[in-house]
């Protein structure tokens, strides 16, 4: 058996998969990265540091570990919150789509990753 035309045909798959897979698992978390930029959340909110809304990893530490459900948190962003964080209100968010809504609470209960 020709060991070396084996691995010469093996190298090539096992890289295309191994890349496969690379490209689809952080594909979700991308996805939701991108949302918040998009949608403009960005203006208010930062990843680690309270700017006009709270950061990111605050509304994780604050809702995640089963604390809080995605539906939930969804509802939140898209009706405005007010009184939970301070004093600054968070005006509706109904420009987001209910898929993408649900993407960035999933999101940010995963810790904003
Ligand atoms: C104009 C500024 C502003 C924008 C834009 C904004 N937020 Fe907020 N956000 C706030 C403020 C302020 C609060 C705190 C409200 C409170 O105290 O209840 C908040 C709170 C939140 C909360 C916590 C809600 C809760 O129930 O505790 C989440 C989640 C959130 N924002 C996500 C988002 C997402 C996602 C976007 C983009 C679609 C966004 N925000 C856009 C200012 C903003």
């Amino acid at each position: 058996m020709n060991t070396e035309k084996i691995t010469s045909i093996a190298a090539p798959l096992v890289l295309a998969l191994a890349v496969g897979a690379g490209a689809l698992w952080p594909l979700q978390a991308d996805a939701s990265l991108a949302l918040a930029p998009k949608y403009a959340c960005v203006a208010c909110h930062q990843p680690a540091t309270k700017v006009v809304g709270p950061s990111w990893k605050d509304i994780g530490a604050k809702y995640g570990d089963g604390k809080g459900t995605a539906a939930q948190l969804a509802a939140s962003i898209k009706a405005g919150s007010s009184g939970k964080w301070g004093p600054m209100p968070m005006p509706p968010q109904a420009q987001v789509p209910d898929a993408d809504l649900q993407a960035l609470a999933q999101w940010l209960l995963d810790g904003a990753k």
